[in-house]
């Protein structure tokens, strides 16, 4: 049960344009603390499936949440931009930042929902304040945002309404939990009133637990998401080169390495598991957003360049390591464990498990796939190309080698005995580092990233 402080509605009303995984979530979190919320998207379907009680993605404690508030009549859904603006004193743009092909941020729904608030602001008395919090590139909310509202609404900016971006740092699984307890709170204000009111609607959501504020330019604020994602993507493509290092070594174990350099205050321990790369929905494509904003401003950033280029080659490893186990995959049934890009959440994009499935296949490998919540979307992204199997041991049953590509909880429980039963040759490549490879090692094929390929730690 979500303990989310539920109070007697607070005077504020809100509205979220987009109902993608910010803004829903985000909606849902404001809602149960007593705001009351309006939920607005463009996809009639969408507002039908939400309003039946239904999330169009898994995540956890969302529907829970959403369920209460729209029972305590706290939270309702339009597809009327109108209805939404009007119905509320605040407004967040939660819409999507897609990439073009090329790589640069496509602000499409950006400007459509800009131009929705105007319109309604144009009729609407007292004072409105517009918050950006989609992911956009230094320079949107004053360059793009603040002159489609104020040409929308023929109302100028600090006025009648006020203007502020503030990022998310949400991740996906954890994203109900990551928003009512962030790190800290970014305010990047066009003008002091807005910022002032903004961070007053922050304090009455967290109340005592209000988070550090920093309240600043929607220039830096805009800067500071990029940023962080650059650097978290970052982390985790150094501790993967690392690992590929250590794979080479005899002896060595990334494990340890992240462990050792974790416990440096200046590093810390977070963001360093090596394994197959990341993926999901948001570090490719801010890193790619980032890189292409910079270009234009004749700035090269070489690190950044660096973070995607390891990760591009770092999910064919585990094929590496499968065929170091097996020989060649021709004809062979390979069992792919885990397609979400992460636990806890059923989304597929730009997950490792694509690159994987696709490769494997390329290879003449007989594919069988396996995860726990992304059937659905597996299915989409494969098509008949695979086998779809319905439980793990299902997956496994025949299998000449497994892939474990996410860490999922009912994958953490296998035991050696457990694959030695179920497959034809016990062979296990473990890219989520799960396993103890003291006890895998000894009883079935075993290679895990960044685990050097002999180890004498026992002849110490
Ligand atoms: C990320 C940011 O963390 C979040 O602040 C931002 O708002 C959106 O992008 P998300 O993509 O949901 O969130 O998940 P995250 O937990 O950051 O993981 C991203 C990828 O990195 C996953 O594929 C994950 O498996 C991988 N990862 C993460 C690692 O491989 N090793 C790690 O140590 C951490």
């Amino acid at each position: 049960m979500v303990q989310t402080g539920a109070k007697p509605m607070r005077d504020k009303a809100l509205s979220f344009f987009g109902l993608g995984y910010v803004g829903l979530t985000s909606a849902v979190c404001f809602a149960s603390r007593g705001f009351n919320v309006i939920g607005f998207d463009t996809d009639p379907q969408k507002i039908e499936l939400i309003n039946s009680g239904k999330a169009p993605f898994y995540e956890p404690q969302v529907e829970e949440l959403l369920r209460e508030a729209r029972r305590r009549g706290q939270l309702s859904f339009t597809d009327n931009p109108e209805e939404a603006v009007k119905g509320s004193d605040t407004t967040f743009i939660t819409v999507g930042t897609p990439s073009n092909p090329d790589g640069s941020i496509n602000l499409e729904q950006v400007k459509n929902a800009s131009k929705q608030i105007g319109q309604a602001l144009k009729g609407k008395n007292g004072y409105h304040l517009v918050v950006v919090r989609s992911t956009v590139t230094p320079g949107t909310t004053e360059n793009i945002v603040k002159p489609i509202i104020e040409s929308c609404s023929r109302k100028k900016c600090g006025e009648s309404w006020g203007l502020c971006f503030s990022p998310e740092f949400l991740r996906e699984g954890s994203a109900v939990n990551d928003t009512f307890h962030p790190d800290r709170i970014i305010i990047g204000e066009l003008d002091r009133t807005s910022g002032e009111i903004l961070e007053e609607l922050y304090r009455t959501f967290y109340s005592s637990e209000m988070p550090k504020t920093i309240r600043t330019t929607p220039v830096n604020a805009e800067l500071v998401k990029y940023a962080n994602n650059a650097f978290l993507a970052m982390k985790v493509s150094f501790i993967n080169m690392i690992a590929n290092l250590c794979q080479k070594l005899p002896g060595a174990d990334v494990e340890v390495i992240a462990e050792g350099i974790g416990l440096d205050k200046r590093i810390g321990p977070l963001f360093l598991k090596a394994g197959a790369g990341w993926g999901g929905s948001c570090f490719r494509k801010d890193l790619d957003a980032l890189l292409d904003f910079a270009l234009k401003n004749s700035v090269e950033l070489p690190l950044v360049e660096a973070a995607l280029k390891v990760n591009n080659t770092q999910p064919y490893r585990m094929i590496e390591l499968a065929k170091g186990l097996i020989g060649e995959l021709k004809g062979k049934k390979v069992s792919v464990l885990g397609l979400a890009f992460k636990p806890e959440t059923d989304d597929m994009r730009d997950a490792v498990s694509i690159k994987i499935v696709k490769r494997l296949l390329e290879e003449g490998a007989r594919v069988a796939v396996y995860d726990p919540k992304a059937m659905e979307n597996a299915r989409k992204a494969f098509g008949e190309a695979v086998e779809y199997a319905e439980s793990v041991e299902d997956c496994l049953t025949g299998s000449e080698c497994a892939l474990i590509v996410t860490e999922w909880e009912e994958f953490r429980k296998m035991t050696p005995q457990n694959f030695i039963e179920l497959m034809k040759i016990p062979a296990v490549v473990d890219g989520r580092r799960i396993y103890n490879a003291e006890s895998f090692s000894p009883k079935l094929r075993f290679a895990a990233v960044g685990l050097g390929e002999k180890r004498y730690y026992n002849q110490h």
